[in-house]
């Protein structure tokens, strides 16, 4: 592809729409105060003495936050711009949760008046608050609810007409799921994943911050960044990208393959973390118009079958993938240096052998049927052979 500009401004139809509010930079969360007006308004300062509100607020997180005192911190901002209102607090959100968690939640709150929901952690803390956001709702409308296992083995698409406000704090730089309307689900029983997608499910406001970052171990850091990329490229070489879901990878790439090296390089650096808390953000904000495609299609069996971190899953075919886009032409000739460089980070990452430690490739190589799931395989442009794919990413 010689002309970029006949690409990038296609003429044909297209649209995009993304209705997050996003408040980013170090230090975010301490503004969240202005996500609180659609949750409990100011009070007029003429009706002192009247009741302010009638609901809580449902802070969905981890231990590990707890722990750490980011809750009791957010907890004090949060009281300090709205000191009436009422927390509740569940920190036991568990990674790559489970429809049976999300259903087993859901009733547990079902019977309470949330005004609005908080989910500050990774990818699964933000995706168990966009269920909720949702199904909360919708169980209390719905006498005929037969469960969330039936919505997603059915394959039933829920009509859900009204959420509850969501704020999406990541703690990590990579899943974007704070700008998606997708949530993850995962039937641990059958080893099968899940995808609630709706624009309901939208969060309501992101604070990105990187300072949330600092603390993210190193392993943490290399496979959530290896998401982002990936989520970048996917929507690259994707069939619904449009001119603005490409404008948004191509800088979320150009920032993320300097900012994860640097990152490892100074985990401590808040400069380095922003940079790639943003290319994050931005490869959310792509694939919240494009889906993903092949390589999150392959990783779904893998990480559920082998507890495959997600981020590493979805990245070690992204270099053969690369090198195959690049022989059919499907990138404008003067991206070439970047996925070049995109390549040797990969490759210096060394994700053949990280993969290694969870599951033999021969095991890998069995799981191959359950890779193609048409929703995300079939978004993509390149349609490799996948045990050659798999061959060359594992060098086998
Ligand atoms: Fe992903």
């Amino acid at each position: 592809m010689d002309d970029p500009c006949a690409d990038m401004a296609r003429a044909s139809y297209w649209n995009h729409y993304n209705p997050v509010r996003i408040i980013a930079g170090a230090g975010a969360i301490n503004h969240i105060g202005l996500c609180m007006e659609q949750f409990f308004p100011a009070p007029d300062p003429s009706e002192t003495g009247k009741q302010k509100h009638t609901g809580t607020i449902l802070l969905l997180t981890s231990k590990g936050f707890t722990r750490r005192g980011a809750v009791d911190r957010l907890c004090g901002i949060i009281v300090s711009a709205r000191p009436w209102v009422h927390m509740e607090i569940h920190d036991s959100v568990q990674p790559n949760p489970d429809m049976r968690d999300m259903e087993s939640l859901t009733h547990k709150y079902k019977g309470h008046t949330i005004s609005g929901i908080i989910a500050m952690g990774g990818g699964s803390v933000l995706d168990t608050g966009k269920v909720l956001s949702v199904l909360l709702p919708h169980i209390v409308a719905n006498s005929e609810y037969a469960g969330l296992e039936d919505i997603l083995c059915q394959g039933k698409k829920p009509h859900f007409f009204k959420k509850i406000p969501l704020i999406a704090i990541p703690t990590t730089a990579g899943t974007g799921a704070e700008v998606t309307p997708f949530a993850t689900i995962w039937d641990a029983l059958r080893h099968k994943k899940y995808s609630l997608s709706d624009n309901l499910v939208f969060p309501c406001h992101a604070l990105s911050d990187p300072e949330l970052t600092l603390s993210l171990p190193e392993e943490e850091t290399v496979n959530t960044g290896l998401d982002a990329l990936s989520h970048a490229l996917e929507s690259l070489w994707n069939i619904n990208r449009t001119p603005l879901s490409e404008a948004l990878a191509w800088q979320a790439l150009y920032l993320g393959v300097k900012a994860l090296p640097a990152v490892l390089e100074q985990p401590e650096s808040i400069d380095k973390r922003a940079q790639m808390t943003h290319a994050a953000l931005l490869s959310g904000l792509a694939i919240s118009q494009t889906k993903t495609a092949l390589a999150h299609s392959i990783s779904y069996p893998l990480t559920s079958r082998f507890n495959i971190p997600h981020g590493l899953a979805c990245s070690f075919t992204l270099a053969e993938m690369i090198r195959l886009s690049v022989k059919e032409k499907v990138f404008p000739v003067h991206y070439s240096a970047l996925l070049k460089e995109l390549i040797f980070l990969l490759e210096s990452l060394g994700l053949k052998n990280r993969i290694g430690k969870y599951a033999s490739f021969k095991d890998i190589l069995n799981e191959n049927e359950a890779m193609h799931t048409p929703e995300r395989a079939d978004n993509c442009i390149i349609k490799p052979d996948l045990i050659r794919l798999l061959k060359q990413s594992l060098n086998i």
